[in-house]
């Protein structure tokens, strides 16, 4: 089946940069949302980024020949005729799965499910509907205009012929597609998440301070920031949250959040978000790390 139009559930953080390189990539998008604000909210950064894209020459037409091709909607019944539905409502398992039992009647039979959680068992999303051959997990990275990376999850329930076309979707996105399975954490996760709690460790055993285990990641490895700054960015409260999920699953030590960890988020510090977390953000452009 050839997927020409897209339907993207939630037009928050995720939902709106995965519609936006959707459109891009030629296909007709409908976007859901539960209010008519936050269809205004998303669609005006989508209008924002296509702009820049536009003045850096990378937009192959004009932005408002991509705008075109996207609507939003506050009603089920719109995404009836979409060809792939990739949700990215908040990171709660309840809301998906009735949102997928709500859809499930309404969309073409034919049509692929798929979603972009970061933590939640798409295998458990999937027995919400009659088509558990028909899901696969789409996880992009944030910003999602920019990041090259999707991950294609396969369940033990998904078609050969369903998981090829997902992968393939993702690479007319102009994304790098990698090929995993529903396991919790997937790829970047699986590996990304003990290192940063790794580091939260090092700090607590007093290997170095925070900027020093920052800078040592950065130019003795060549990441492009250390991982408290990193942790800061994502959220220590998304990290805590992924945290159980993974010790949950795999009950291993290294998906464990240290008491640190634990300590910053019950302090409300979740990072760049809150204005403070492993460093203070009250100057924004010079953050000052914390000694805790
Ligand atoms: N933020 C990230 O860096 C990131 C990265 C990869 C994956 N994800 C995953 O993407 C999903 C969305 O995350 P986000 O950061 O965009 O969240 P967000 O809070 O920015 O956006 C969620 C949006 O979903 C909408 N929504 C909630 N219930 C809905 C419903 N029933 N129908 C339609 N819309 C509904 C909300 O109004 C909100 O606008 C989550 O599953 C998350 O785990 C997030």
């Amino acid at each position: 089946m050839e997927i020409r139009h897209v339907g993207v559930l939630g037009c928050g953080l995720m939902g709106s940069g995965i519609a936006q390189v959707s459109a891009m990539a030629g296909f007709d998008v409908t976007v859901l949302e539960v209010e008519q604000r936050f269809l205004d909210k998303g669609f005006s950064g989508i209008e924002k980024s296509l702009a820049k894209f536009a003045e850096k020459g990378t937009l192959k037409e004009k932005p408002e020949a991509v705008r075109a091709r996207m609507k939003g909607t506050t009603r089920n019944q719109d995404l009836a005729g979409c060809d792939i539905i990739i949700e990215a409502i908040i990171e709660n398992l309840a809301d998906k799965r009735k949102m997928y039992a709500a859809l499930d009647p309404i969309v073409k039979k034919e049509a692929i499910f798929a979603s972009n959680t970061s933590s939640i068992s798409v295998t458990e999303m999937m027995t919400a509907t009659k088509r558990p051959e028909r899901f696969v997990g789409l996880h992009f990275f944030n910003p999602v205009p920019l990041m090259k990376l999707v991950e294609v999850v396969r369940t033990i329930a998904t078609s050969d012929e369903v998981y090829e076309s997902a992968y393939e979707f993702g690479k007319k996105l102009g994304k790098v597609p990698v090929r995993t399975s529903d396991k919790t954490g997937f790829i970047v996760n699986r590996l990304l998440v003990p290192y940063l709690l790794d580091a939260i460790r090092a700090y607590e055993e007093g290997v170095g301070s925070i900027p020093d285990i920052d800078n040592a990641m950065k130019l003795g490895c060549g990441y492009p920031m250390g991982p408290f700054t990193l942790l800061d960015f994502v959220g220590l409260d998304t990290t805590y949250y992924i945290t159980h999920v993974m010790y949950d699953e795999f009950k291993e030590r290294r998906f464990a959040s240290p008491p640190l960890l634990k300590r910053l988020v019950m302090a409300g510090w979740y990072g760049r978000k809150s204005g403070r977390g492993f460093y203070d953000y009250a100057d924004p452009g010079n953050p000052v790390p914390g000694k805790f």
